[in-house]
């Protein structure tokens, strides 16, 4: 890989023990991937922030980066283990809650910004079209490449943060336009909804796995296309997919490529695969975090609403969305806890609940072992009538 002056003063060292550890590893990683050179990136997201899935390790690595490690580029962080105002209603332990509150100190030293969300897009940090960026989160960096037509690989979070405070990430994989190509077209039947869509993700990544799919059928909906990106990121790891007149890059010829039909029926077999007989002690919507738009629809539909049972429900929410939505906040509230920061795979659940249901077919993947849980799946409108 060639390196620039710059860059192999960084590399070795002359500009202090983070960068020299952070271009060792982006140099590493395009050795193994073939990149030829680094390119500068415009924003960065990490993962790796819960203390739940990073435990001591991944803190001895921070602890050792932000000495004198800061951020380049803006770079925003992805959901923590707890709310940072409401754990203790969380059931978190105050061991959990030091150690979580440490990690974000670390973050905060290197100048990142600290409002823990997956849904950084809907807020500030929001590529344009062409951007190289450097995102771990899977559902977010999908989003990226798909519908804002910025470009990134999946990273992980080591790998972020060594590009967010190098400024720049390695050229190969998604950054190159020879690897933006649709390797298959996915026409979706019409009548399925937008609140389907994480159904239709978790159908085409379970066929298909890891590939970039071209829909049609599909339209502009930002809440669709978010639950649509996680669902496909979680069952096919798949990194970038193409919407008929949504993507910004869209195919020059479709001909030749294999054709997959996601049908009514398709959609009937994966609800009955995911569901549980159990009954839910934990409700949680919002994977991703709820837009303001979810938060306002959801309000709207439970206003005069009376809830019935005792069944945890939590709605997880960016910090940014948070504070847009006072009304809809207070109307949710009456049937659970609207939490920030945080969501229902990356709390350490484990140990306080056993069944939990959830509207996403992300989380669903990851709650039996992530979180130790029986997991249930149904539309938001069926898991709020379990409450009403
Ligand atoms: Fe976001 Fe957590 Fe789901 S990080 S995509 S709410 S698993």
């Amino acid at each position: 890989m060639q390196l620039t002056p710059e860059e192999q003063a960084m590399l070795a060292g002359k500009e202090g023990k983070a960068k020299r550890k952070a271009m060792g590893l982006l140099v590493a990683l395009g050795t193994i991937y073939g990149a030829d050179r680094l390119i500068p990136i415009t924003s960065a997201h990490l993962s790796g922030v819960s203390y739940k899935t990073i435990g001591e390790g991944g803190i001895s690595f921070l602890e050792e980066m932000a000495e004198d490690g800061r951020v380049s580029v803006p770079t925003t962080l992805n959901p923590m283990g707890m709310d940072v105002e409401r754990w203790r209603e969380m059931g978190v332990d105050a061991h959990f809650a030091e150690r979580q509150l440490h990690i974000l100190s670390l973050y905060e030293r290197m100048g990142v910004e600290t409002n823990c969300t997956c849904t950084p897009y809907l807020l500030g940090n929001r590529p344009n079209v062409g951007d190289h960026v450097a995102w771990a989160e899977s559902s977010a960096l999908a989003f990226a490449n798909s519908v804002l037509g910025a470009r990134t690989n999946r990273e992980g979070g080591p790998g972020a943060l060594a590009a967010a405070i190098v400024g720049r990430t390695p050229n190969y994989g998604l950054h190159l336009d020879s690897n933006r190509r649709a390797t298959h077209v996915v026409e979706v039947e019409q009548g399925i909804g937008k609140e389907e869509w994480s159904l239709v993700g978790h159908a085409v990544g379970r066929r298909l796995g890891s590939c970039i799919p071209y829909f049609r059928g599909l339209d502009n909906d930002v809440n669709g296309l978010k639950a649509l990106a996680a669902a496909m990121a979680a069952s096919g790891s798949v990194a970038m997919f193409m919407v008929e007149g949504v993507t910004p890059e869209q195919p020059v010829t479709l001909e030749g490529l294999p054709v997959v039909r996601i049908s009514r029926q398709d959609i009937e077999a994966t609800v009955q695969r995911l569901r549980a007989g159990d009954r839910p002690d934990l409700i949680a919507i919002g994977c991703p975090h709820l837009s303001e738009s979810e938060m306002k629809e959801l309000a709207a539909y439970l206003d005069g609403k009376c809830k019935k049972g005792g069944t945890e429900v939590w709605f997880c929410t960016s910090r940014g969305v948070w504070l847009r939505c006072p009304k809809e906040r207070a109307v949710l509230e009456r049937f659970g806890k609207v939490l920030c920061d945080t969501c229902v795979v990356v709390a350490p659940i484990e140990g306080l609940h056993r069944v939990t249901a959830s509207d996403s077919a992300k989380a669903y993947a990851y709650l039996p072992g992530l979180c130790s849980q029986r997991a249930l799946y149904g539309s938001q409108r069926e898991l709020l009538e379990m409450i009403l």
